[in-house]
């Protein structure tokens, strides 16, 4: 009986590493590949002239003002990368309960939009849209006060701060508050307002995620978030359903593009939302899994070929692109 099944004197059957031995035949059923065009660069904008800021917690990655920040692009638009995206780090003076600086024509994150567009028209310039920087508390939106963070004033602000961004000449501005009803009232207002080509980049499926520490570090809103978390609009890492709910809501309320956001902890969620909606889709390798990916390599403790093997990770979970603080790096591999 068992001698059917396990005939030990004859070869395999079947010999699936036949495909495995050259570099030649690994390269032909190759399935997936990262390539430049899959990158968004996420960079943290400061106030004033030649200044520079190591992020303490994310080795490599800099804060820079907006003279430097043009440096850096002229790099990224030469390796062939096609988007950047922008975080400014907003002087605590400026921050305040309604959040005003968010929607200064003349604020750090216009400025820094006007700026690269204006030397580099045809490089993407997408923008943040969400409160936390501009809050004194750190919150993504206007709290009332028992510290709940109130949905529909929240959006009120939300549209004015895309509608500056759009100004400006963004590309692509993306909602990364999570409230409720955004994207339609941002979309319906940037039509209103004649702004038809600004592309939507929906932060649809974003979790309540212990990965964003070194984010809120970059840009100085962990120190002082009220309530310490912000569990009542980000979603609970314990749910995936939710999310395929979320994005149903953002394209149908007008997103061009959806994302999901971590990446790495979520590749189950990246991989439903892309099986059921077949729309643009990204993913967000955040400041948390840069950390850990960095902190390792610098010990030594992994090689640097994780870093590739992450980001495919997520081309094989059918992302359309990947939001990378490696994007750098790996478009100057991808060169080489
Ligand atoms: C703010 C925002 C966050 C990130 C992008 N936009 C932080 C947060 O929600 O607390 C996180 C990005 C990262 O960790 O790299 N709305």
């Amino acid at each position: 009986m068992t001698q059917q099944y396990f005939n030990f004197s004859a070869f395999p059957q079947q010999r699936p590493r036949r495909l495995r031995k050259d570099d030649f035949s690994r390269r032909l059923v190759r399935e997936h590949q990262l390539t430049v065009d899959d990158l968004i660069y996420p960079c943290f904008v400061l106030e004033g002239k030649s200044q520079r800021e190591k992020v303490t917690s994310m080795p490599g990655v800099e804060r820079l003002s907006i003279d430097l920040l043009l440096q850096e692009a002229e790099i990224i638009h030469k390796l062939g990368i096609p988007m950047m995206a922008l975080f400014p780090v907003i002087p605590l003076e400026q921050k305040s309960l309604d959040a005003a600086e968010a929607f200064n024509p003349d604020g750090l994150a216009q400025r820094a939009v006007r700026a690269l567009k204006k030397a580099f028209p045809d490089l993407g310039v997408m923008t943040d849209v969400a409160l936390d920087p501009f809050t004194t508390h750190g919150q993504d939106g206007l709290i009332d006060d028992n510290a709940y963070i109130i949905n529909d004033e929240t959006v009120e602000v939300l549209i004015k701060q895309a509608i500056s961004h759009a100004e400006a000449g963004a590309d692509v501005v993306a909602p990364s508050d999570m409230m409720d009803g955004r994207i339609g009232a941002i979309r319906n207002a940037l039509e209103n307002a004649g702004h038809i080509h600004t592309r939507i980049m929906a932060y649809s499926a974003k979790y309540a995620s212990s990965f964003y520490g070194p984010f809120r570090d970059a840009v100085g809103s962990a120190g002082n978030l009220a309530g310490g978390n912000k569990f009542s609009y980000q979603m609970d890492p314990a749910n995936s359903d939710e999310a395929l709910h979320e994005v149903a809501l953002d394209i149908q309320e007008g997103a061009d593009m959806v994302m999901v956001k971590p990446g790495m902890p979520y590749l189950d969620v990246l991989y439903r939302v892309k099986q059921t909606f077949q729309k643009p889709t990204f993913v967000y390798q955040v400041s948390g899994e840069y950390a850990m990916l960095k902190a390792a390599t610098l010990k030594g403790w992994l090689g640097e070929e994780v870093i590739m093997e992450s980001l495919l990770a997520f081309k094989r979970a059918g992302a359309d692109g990947i939001l990378t603080y490696f994007a750098k790096d790996i478009a100057q591999k991808l060169q080489r």
